[in-house]
């Protein structure tokens, strides 16, 4: 929660100095008291007027002000942050504040805060690809301080590129997790076990079987479970997403073998444990050890075994109180399969999608989903994002609990 929370906005020269007008006021509107401070060439992009009129407070740019010689002590800034954001921060003031040099009021203040530091970069690609920025920005994550860069693996990044700053919107999101007090939220104490993705079978050191699942719902569902206050345990395979909320801890994996060892270890300390994983069905028997050559005369058959079903394996281990929960991706007889996979499993629900539903299934941003529980109560909902159905699903969870 952001009210009451005394915030230091740090405000570079940067093209993208004018998306900090809307994060002050998305700062201001959730509650929080706000400094701004700006550096020299941060008031060339954005002037202090309008950011004093938001925020109440006179813009702080110098160490004294003019007229008055009054003394602005960046000791005091630094003490009275609960914490200090620096958005956008450009390649040069980055550059400072991993190297201490301390010529202006904004990377003074820095220097000297007590408080969580949140950095929110903003450049042309090419700056932020150059090694002395990346390694600056190395620096700074070694010295404690937060990075917030847009995800990497989402459709808007490839979009937009690189080097963009993140928007105000999930600058906000991220302080008011990191401020959220987690005693209050529904799954505050209580594990999560969530795979994703899809599993890589491997043939050879270069070659796998693998399938289109891109490991949003599952991605989608760790956020929300964590936003809901759980521990979560994100056992994901070969996904190019990524998450940063300080209650996920992703462990990444590549082979059905490898995500069963992942989430027995997890599931035993696990309340509630969804598998959303896509787990490829069969191995090969014999995984070659060096790359298989065209030139080998004969087109080689390759030998499949069947791979471990980790849903059923919970399912056998799943004692009072644990909730397990499986998904279904049907092309036909779905209702029929799902509750044949209710039982198989011994799972206490199952989320239903169906193929024949348009904006269901891989590789959308959508999808549309039934729940169908082992008592045999049918819930369906609407096409929603994938992000709106992992809602769904975690408070329907969170009633079974
Ligand atoms: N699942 C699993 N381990 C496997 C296969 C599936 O944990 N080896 C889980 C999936 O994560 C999903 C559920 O079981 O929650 C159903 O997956 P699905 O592939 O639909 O079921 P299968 O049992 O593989 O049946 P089939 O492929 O024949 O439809």
């Amino acid at each position: 929660m952001l009210k009451g929370k005394h915030i230091v906005l740090g405000i570079t020269g940067g093209i993208a100095a004018y998306k900090s007008v809307t994060l002050l006021r998305l700062l201001v509107k959730a509650g929080a008291e706000v400094q701004v401070v700006i550096t020299p060439s941060g008031k060339e992009f954005i002037t202090p007027v309008t950011l004093s009129a938001l925020s109440g407070k006179p813009v702080i740019c110098d160490f004294f002000t003019a007229n008055t010689g009054e003394w602005h002590s960046h000791v005091d800034i630094g003490l009275w942050a609960d914490a200090m954001v620096i958005a956008p921060a450009t390649a040069s003031t980055i550059g400072k504040m991993a190297n201490g040099i301390a010529d202006n009021m904004l990377v003074t203040t820095y220097l000297s805060a007590k408080a969580p530091v949140f950095v929110a970069p903003a450049m042309d690609l090419d700056m932020m690809a150059h090694p002395s920025t990346k390694a600056n920005i190395e620096k700074l994550r070694s010295y404690g301080n937060h990075i917030i860069e847009p995800a990497s693996g989402e459709l808007a990044s490839h979009l937009v590129g690189k080097g963009r700053m993140e928007e105000p919107e999930n600058i906000v999101k991220v302080l008011d997790r990191f401020f959220d007090d987690p005693a209050d939220l529904p799954l505050s104490g209580k594990q999560v076990l969530i795979t994703a993705g899809p599993t890589y079978e491997k043939i050879d050191p270069v070659r796998f079987i693998g399938n289109y699942s891109s490991g949003k719902m599952g991605y989608a569902l760790a956020r929300k479970a964590a936003d809901m206050g759980a521990d979560v345990v994100l056992v994901s395979g070969p996904v190019s997403l990524t998450i940063d909320h300080p209650r996920v801890r992703v462990v990444r994996v590549e082979s059905a073998c490898e995500m069963l060892a992942a989430c027995v270890e997890a599931f035993p300390s696990s309340r509630l444990s969804i598998m959303c994983a896509a787990v490829a069905d069969y191995a090969l028997e014999h995984v070659e050890s060096a790359k298989i050559k065209r030139e080998h005369g004969e087109a080689p058959v390759l030998r499949l075994v069947k791979n471990p079903d980790i849903a059923a394996t919970l399912g056998q281990m799943k004692a009072p109180g644990q909730i397990l929960a499986g998904f279904a991706l049907e092309t036909d007889h779905e209702m029929s399969n799902a509750v044949e996979k209710i039982n198989k499993k011994n799972l206490d629900f199952i989320v239903l999608n169906s193929l024949r539903d348009e904006g269901a299934g891989f590789r959308t941003d959508t999808n549309k989903i039934t729940i169908i529980e082992a008592g045999g109560a049918v819930h369906p909902y609407e096409l929603k994002s994938k992000d709106e159905v992992a809602a769904d699903i975690i408070r329907f969870s969170i009633d079974k609990l």
